[in-house]
């Protein structure tokens, strides 16, 4: 008997010490003390063993302890609760709220937004094509006969099954699917990605952008072709850009030129940027060949025109100084975060 009631002594001594500072505390002292697998419900299971004329006093003890846990677990109960009150709300509505993180527009979107409003606003408007292509739209039709070594200027990603089909290597496949659809006068550019077998590096990636423009019309000239680009130039660049332009060579246009616009940096005066050449490249242009005009049915002694295609990546390159393309595609906030305000 008085080991049991020892024991009885020691419980009430567990359940008057138990700290209790937490909701957790609480739970855990009710799982010990009160539940029913506590300590107190163990006590009185302990009965059947005690002798008969015992049973009375042990019981009144284990009945006061069992009280004792019932109040110290009610006290301590309202006193966390009280305590959560007096600390106010979870949330203080005094503190200032945490800046919104906000999104920048890409600086590859800020140029081609500038480049379509440019292009908009000298009467070109905008058309699409897709990026898987056929043979037909991105070689043949625009004059890269087949097995001609043009065709390697490109490298091109075929689909291993399909032979005749590819990832159109430049956005001039969709001068093709637009003069088979509408008649002239056509004048309309597109920008669009595309894609080209090469290894990632500082200067080139096998996805970029190109820009894409034509205009066809009834006796339009070599002149027109540089006033446009001029104009763009100037619009694009600022008022103090010039523009030349480089004898060269693509299939699609005949003659064809390669266009530098004055380097930016030192305005011509010569920087690492332009190589000391006081000139940078920013694209390709021509008079369309007469061979593409016939591939597409239209007539070539009725109708002339020019078209041009640049980089996208390129000029934002120029724009605003990005020295490697990697920066465009590796979501580095240090690099985006520069553009913020811009659109
Ligand atoms: N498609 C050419 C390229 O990817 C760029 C180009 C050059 C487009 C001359 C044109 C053009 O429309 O007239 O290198």
């Amino acid at each position: 008997m008085m080991e049991i009631l020892e024991k009885v002594k020691q419980v009430q001594q567990a359940v008057e010490s138990f700290p209790i500072d937490n909701k957790e505390h609480l739970e855990a002292f009710r799982r010990q003390f009160i539940g029913q697998k506590g300590a107190i419900k163990g006590l009185m299971g302990e009965m059947k063993n005690i002798a008969p004329e015992n049973r009375k006093t042990f019981g009144q003890e284990v009945n006061k302890l069992k009280q004792l846990a019932e109040e110290r677990f009610k006290t301590l109960q309202d006193s966390l609760i009280e305590t959560k009150q007096a600390e106010g709300p979870a949330v203080d509505l005094s503190l200032p709220v945490i800046p919104q993180q906000q999104g920048t527009v890409h600086p590859l979107t800020i140029v081609k937004n500038q480049i379509v409003q440019i292009l908009e606003r000298m009467g070109f408007n905008q058309s699409d094509g897709p990026e898987i292509e056929d043979d037909f739209h991105n070689f043949t039709g625009l004059n890269f006969p087949e097995n001609h070594p043009a065709r390697e200027m490109q490298d091109t990603f075929f689909i291993e099954k399909h032979p005749d089909i590819v990832l159109r290597t430049h956005t001039s496949s969709v001068q093709i699917r637009q003069m088979e659809a509408f008649p002239p006068p056509l004048r309309t550019f597109s920008i669009g990605r595309v894609f080209r077998n090469e290894a990632i590096s500082a200067r080139a990636h096998c996805i970029f952008h190109q820009i894409e423009g034509f205009f066809i019309d009834t006796n339009v000239s070599f002149v027109d072709l540089k006033q446009t680009l001029f104009h763009f130039a100037k619009e694009l660049f600022g008022d103090d850009t010039k523009i030349r332009f480089r004898p060269s060579y693509f299939p699609f246009t005949e003659p064809s030129a390669e266009m530098d616009i004055s380097c930016r940096i030192c305005k011509g005066k010569g920087c690492n940027i332009c190589k000391y050449t006081g000139w940078v490249e920013i694209g390709g242009a021509g008079m369309i060949d007469v061979n593409v005009f016939k591939n597409c049915n239209i007539d070539p002694e009725a109708y002339t025109g020019f078209a041009f295609g640049m980089g996208l990546e390129r000029i934002t390159m120029l724009k605003y100084q990005v020295k490697d393309l990697r920066l465009y595609t590796e979501n580095d906030l240090r690099f985006l975060r520069q553009f913020r305000g811009m659109m």
